[in-house]
């Protein structure tokens, strides 16, 4: 079977470890096809896509519709802030109008966790937009699973399979929905996850995922095979959680004297947006061993792959 065993993509609490290998391997054929002089192929043709974004995106709005583009699909864009949820419309009825006009998919980013999970459940009860297929593009606090995912792959081409690789998220894991979805992935394809940062944004009980904790940066840098560094999401904070920025950047910013004195030091990775100078510094952050960007260009076979396979479903 070339397909998922989800209908939607809300996040990777939903995919079985067969899944993400499938995404992964559909990836790297996908990435081979981006190497070519033409890069765009008919698979999507006749699919009609909207991409719902109600909060700020360079990456993933960019990367999906990238990839919707190399797959022939159309292509609708959509942004919250130019639109008539100004005007009072909810979130069920402006799907259901673009929906209306025969769109297949939709991609949303919104603030509230539980959004795209939302949708999916109240768009099945509406006679023209019940066949539509909904992947979540980052849901507040809660998920973002294609983020997850081509963190994952830029991973695994580095370290191979991942069973048994020791990486670490370091930063405001207590905000961050790529912790979460990057968590939940690494550890279905066998990975040791460990979080790293201030014990004020560390979720209580996160051990319970089966996570490590650590409280000290150089710590995970001398014992794990990469580090995925976390920015500081101050829309998402009420209140303070440390001093400020100079106090977070001496604890807890990746420098380049870290790596110094390491035999393997561990891969950086970041999922931007980048704050320089305070959780990663430029030295590390432009290294040529850095994978911030390689992140950025496998972002768009990731979601080739996802689409295409959603897709596929009979
Ligand atoms: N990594 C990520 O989600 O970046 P954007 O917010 O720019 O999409």
């Amino acid at each position: 079977m070339n397909s998922l065993s989800v209908r939607h993509l809300l996040g990777i609490n939903e995919l079985n470890s067969e899944d993400i290998q499938r995404i992964l391997s559909t990836a790297t054929e996908f990435k081979e096809v981006l190497q070519r002089p033409i890069k765009k192929v008919p698979s999507l043709r006749d699919i009609t896509i909207a991409n719902l974004f109600f909060e700020n995106s360079t990456r993933t709005k960019l990367s999906f519709e990238l990839a919707q583009k190399r797959l022939s699909a159309d292509v609708l864009n959509f942004s919250g802030s130019q639109s008539s949820l100004a005007k009072g419309e909810t979130l069920v009825d402006t799907a259901n109008n673009i929906l209306a006009m025969k769109v297949d998919m939709v991609v949303i980013r919104h603030s509230a966790p539980g959004s795209s999970h939302f949708l999916a459940k109240r768009l099945a009860g509406f006679p023209k937009s019940k066949h539509a297929q909904i992947i979540n593009a980052g849901d507040g606090t809660h998920e973002h699973p294609t983020q997850a995912l081509l963190d994952a792959f830029t991973l695994q081409e580095h370290l191979g399979n991942l069973a048994e690789k020791r990486i670490a998220i370091v930063g405001d894991i207590l905000h961050s929905r790529v912790a979460l979805s990057n968590i939940r992935c690494l550890q279905k394809l066998g990975a040791k996850v460990s979080v790293c940062g201030p014990p004020t944004l560390i979720p209580k009980h996160i051990e319970q995922l089966g996570v490590k904790v650590y409280h000290r940066l150089q710590d995970v840098v001398n014992s794990h095979d990469a580090l995925n560094m976390l920015r500081i999401q101050k829309e998402r904070q009420e209140g303070s959680y440390f001093p400020g920025n100079y106090e977070y950047a001496r604890f807890y910013g990746l420098q380049q004297q870290h790596l110094l004195g390491i035999d393997r030091p561990p891969l950086v990775l970041h999922p931007g947006p980048m704050n320089r100078g305070v959780e990663i510094s430029s030295e590390v952050a432009d290294r040529p061993e850095s994978l911030i960007l390689d992140q950025v260009e496998n972002g768009v076979a990731v979601r080739m792959a996802v689409l295409f396979l959603l897709a596929s479903r009979p």
